[in-house]
């Protein structure tokens, strides 16, 4: 790990752009941002899976502006980048999206972040901060006991989408070091695991279990897992993500990779459990079933945890939201968006 006096972008009065930024982990991002007390903030997104409902509460802001453009077209993000001083980069397909369209996950995930890191170069943008994910150990058998940055990765046994997914971030985390090698760029990796939070989405394959057991509990119906329910899940809440983004641009640390976790793994059985509980139906138990060979399932070699330990000495990082308190205000913002769709 590096650490310089130059590589610390202070969140308090800068200009910050959040490419990807109508996303779940982006429209916190620019909250946690906007409290900091940036300067502005610009979200740049083509709104192709994250949508205006995501940053409506951002309108008529006037430290925020939406440039609605794609990082596949280099001449949109160049002008978008201009001034900047820090940029959180968050456009990306994931394991169900690459399923459904590879070509567009190639693109995206690896063509899409070599075109951020010329229009940060173009543009001496100080500091970008990358997400990618714990997909970078992979999938499948390999996968068990602690996590951490030097685990390698395991695609032996995992679905195909899934490993695209992982090497794709893998691409994306090198380009970065690349471009450190290359012309300095000062970047921080930060590798997120299962994200959840308020403006949860069905595009992330592990997160289904949460808002597919709200869903099936709101029709009163028992939820479902996957097999014997014993598999390993280890998510981490939003909120928490918007401040390591926050915390990576703000450290003098450069040209590192850490993991960002919540603070314990839990299995699906637990989760889904715990999910009804919240929903106030615990009698409403899980029922296991047998995995449906059409959809892409993540699965492990048995009990994993993401360690994040790393996270702290590099940015100061470490995660403050249980999972109780954090699927509880998910849950709650669930509820006030059902009702308020059904007026
Ligand atoms: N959600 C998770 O569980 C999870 C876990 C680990 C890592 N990550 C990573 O975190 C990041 C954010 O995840 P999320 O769940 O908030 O994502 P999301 O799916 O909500 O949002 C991705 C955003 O990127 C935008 N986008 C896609 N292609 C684009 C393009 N060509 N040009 C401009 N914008 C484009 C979409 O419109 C969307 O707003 C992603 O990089 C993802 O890989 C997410």
């Amino acid at each position: 790990m590096a650490k310089s006096d130059t590589a610390a972008v202070p969140v308090k009065g800068s200009k910050l752009m959040v490419i990807g930024g109508a996303s779940l982990v982006g429209s916190a991002t620019v909250d946690e941002m906007l409290a900091r007390g940036a300067a502005e903030v610009t979200i740049f997104d083509n709104l192709s899976f994250g949508g205006r409902p995501n940053i409506a509460h951002l309108e008529g802001n006037p430290k925020v502006k939406m440039v609605q453009g794609d990082i596949l077209k280099l001449h949109q993000l160049l002008r978008a980048a201009e001034n900047m001083d820090g940029v959180v980069h968050l456009a990306a397909f994931m394991t169900l999206n690459f399923d459904r369209d590879p070509w567009g996950g190639i693109d995206v995930n690896i063509r899409g972040v070599q075109n951020v890191l010329e229009a940060c170069r173009a543009n001496k943008v100080r500091k970008l901060v990358f997400a990618s994910s714990n997909a970078v150990y992979g999938y499948g058998p390999g996968v068990k006991g602690d996590l951490v940055e030097n685990t390698p990765f395991h695609a032996a046994g995992a679905p195909p989408a899934a490993i695209l997914y992982g090497s794709s971030k893998i691409m994306g985390e090198q380009l970065c070091r690349d471009a450190h090698r290359k012309w300095g760029q000062d970047y921080v990796i930060l590798r997120y695991s299962t994200v959840y939070g308020e403006r949860q989405h069905y595009r992330a394959a592990n997160a289904l279990y949460i808002v597919e057991t709200h869903d099936a509990i709101k029709r009163g119906e028992r939820p479902k897992v996957i097999g014997d329910g014993s598999e390993t899940k280890h998510f981490v809440y939003v909120g928490d993500l918007a401040c390591a983004n926050c915390m990576a641009l703000e450290a003098a640390t450069t040209d590192v990779a850490v993991n960002t976790s919540g603070p314990a793994p839990i299995t699906t059985l637990e989760l889904v459990n715990l999910v009804a509980e919240l929903s106030g139906r615990p009698e409403l138990k899980a029922e296991l079933v047998e995995p449906d060979p059409t959809k892409v399932r993540l699965t492990s070699g048995g009990a994993f945890e993401i360690v994040h330990r790393a996270a702290k000495d590099a940015i100061g990082w470490e995660p403050q939201v249980s999972m109780r308190e954090g699927l509880s205000r998910l849950l709650a913002w669930r509820d006030a968006s059902l009702k308020q769709a059904a007026e």
